[in-house]
């Protein structure tokens, strides 16, 4: 075996993965009416089944109709639950070792025009300031949406709270707000604090046996490279600090969740601190550290990383390295996921893989509100992007 860490079961709550390969959440803009799950969103998932990812987590699923980031974004609503069971069975049905998350998430600032752009943070401009009692019935929709998660059969759900996305700006310093949702740590806080209470606490009260064991885990973006971003020691403060992050990963291990995806960034901003590119490709190292620097704070949670795809074929070898000298539990691909589907199961059989080449065909995809996919080894995609469509 030449992976002996990476192909090594790991405990995530009271679950196991199979292995430490996670397919992170990346949006396909590809729902069916309503923001259900469509068939081309099935095939996906039944192949992402088939790759014998220790972990899949579905992509970014929306809390509310009002706040998409794609046109064509699911949401995780009661009028959707049977398109999510559904492709929970399917997932199953194909691999029923691997785990199956679902990340909920709210796109604040960065829903589209067609949809309601909002801010936590005061003095944003082009975006509706969220009022106290808005900001509460975010709060509820989140619960709702990961309670459905649960009904529908997910293992667990990954808390959106990176990427410059709703839950990203409650945490960051520059969110100065003077109300409950604002201003100290405390209160900055608070929506991840009492979001997670109350989930874990209606979870308690369900009767099914695997409610108690639903894994609950939260994506941050552990520096923005903004001012007054995640990851800074103030609202006018740009350069790194994580002291506070430190404090919100520890804070999530206090409330009893289960793991911690290590991100960072805001696509669209710092995009090339999400995800390197090729001129960027050593931006790799940063995002590794940071998933170092929170496996160091030794914490029950298990630590996934991101951003392993820029390193083609070297990828595996640095994910090894990184399971074996204990800095990340689980490696997080991306863009990889979108090339080859089927990458931990080829990892294993020693069949041609398709390497990413980060040729950022499915970042201007999914700008341009197409469906999403993988432009370089995907013919429907291919033809997508070059006929270069705007707004479907
Ligand atoms: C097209 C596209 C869609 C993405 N969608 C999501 C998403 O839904 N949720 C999320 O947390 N990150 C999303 N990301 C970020 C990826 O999950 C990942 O963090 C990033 O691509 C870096 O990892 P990689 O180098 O392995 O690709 C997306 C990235 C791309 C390029």
């Amino acid at each position: 075996m030449e992976y002996p860490g990476i192909f090594t079961p790991f405990p995530i709550g009271n679950k196991t993965a199979p292995n430490r390969l996670v397919s992170q959440a990346m949006e396909s803009n590809d729902s069916g009416p309503g923001g259900s799950v469509s068939q081309r969103g099935l095939k996906r998932y039944r192949k992402l089944a088939a790759g014998n990812w220790g972990i899949v987590i579905v992509e970014a699923l929306s809390v509310t109709s009002e706040s998409l980031a794609r046109k064509n974004g699911m949401i995780l609503n009661r009028n959707n639950l049977e398109g999510f069971q559904h492709l929970v069975q399917e997932y199953k049905k194909i691999n029923p070792e691997g785990l199956i998350l679902f990340q909920v998430s709210h796109s604040g600032y960065k829903s589209g025009s067609f949809s309601r752009r909002t801010t936590i943070c005061p003095g944003v401009k082009d975006a509706d300031y969220l009022t106290t009692e808005e900001i509460e019935n975010v709060r509820k929709a989140f619960i709702e949406s990961v309670l459905l998660a649960e009904e529908a059969g997910a293992d667990g759900c990954d808390f959106k709270m990176c990427h410059g996305y709703f839950g990203a700006e409650m945490l960051r310093p520059a969110n100065t707000r003077t109300d409950k949702w604002g201003g100290s740590f405390e209160n900055r806080t608070r929506f991840l604090r009492e979001g997670i209470g109350e989930i874990k606490s209606r979870l308690a009260k369900l009767t099914r046996q695997k409610s108690q064991d639903f894994i609950l885990g939260s994506r941050i973006s552990l520096y923005e490279g903004i001012t007054g971003g995640c990851g800074t020691a103030g609202p006018n403060q740009i350069i790194e600090d994580l002291t506070e992050m430190d404090r919100i990963v520890k804070l999530m291990d206090e409330l009893g969740m289960d793991y911690v995806n290590v991100s960072a960034g805001i696509p669209g901003v710092t995009s090339e601190i999400t995800r390197p590119t090729k001129p960027s490709k050593h931006l790799y190292l940063n995002l590794a550290r940071y998933a170092k620097q929170v496996k160091n704070l030794n914490t029950s949670l298990a630590v996934f990383g991101s951003g392993y795809t820029i390193l083609k074929e070297e990828a595996a070898s640095f994910a090894e390295e990184n399971i074996i000298d204990g800095n990340v539990d689980f490696a997080g691909f991306g863009r990889m996921s979108f090339a080859d589907p089927l990458y931990p199961s080829k990892l294993i059989s020693g069949e041609k893989i398709n390497y990413c080449t980060a040729c950022s065909g499915c970042s201007r995809l999914m700008i341009r509100q197409e469906h999403d996919g993988c432009i370089l080894y995907d013919d429907y995609y291919r033809k997508l992007h070059s006929e270069g469509r705007a707004d479907r």
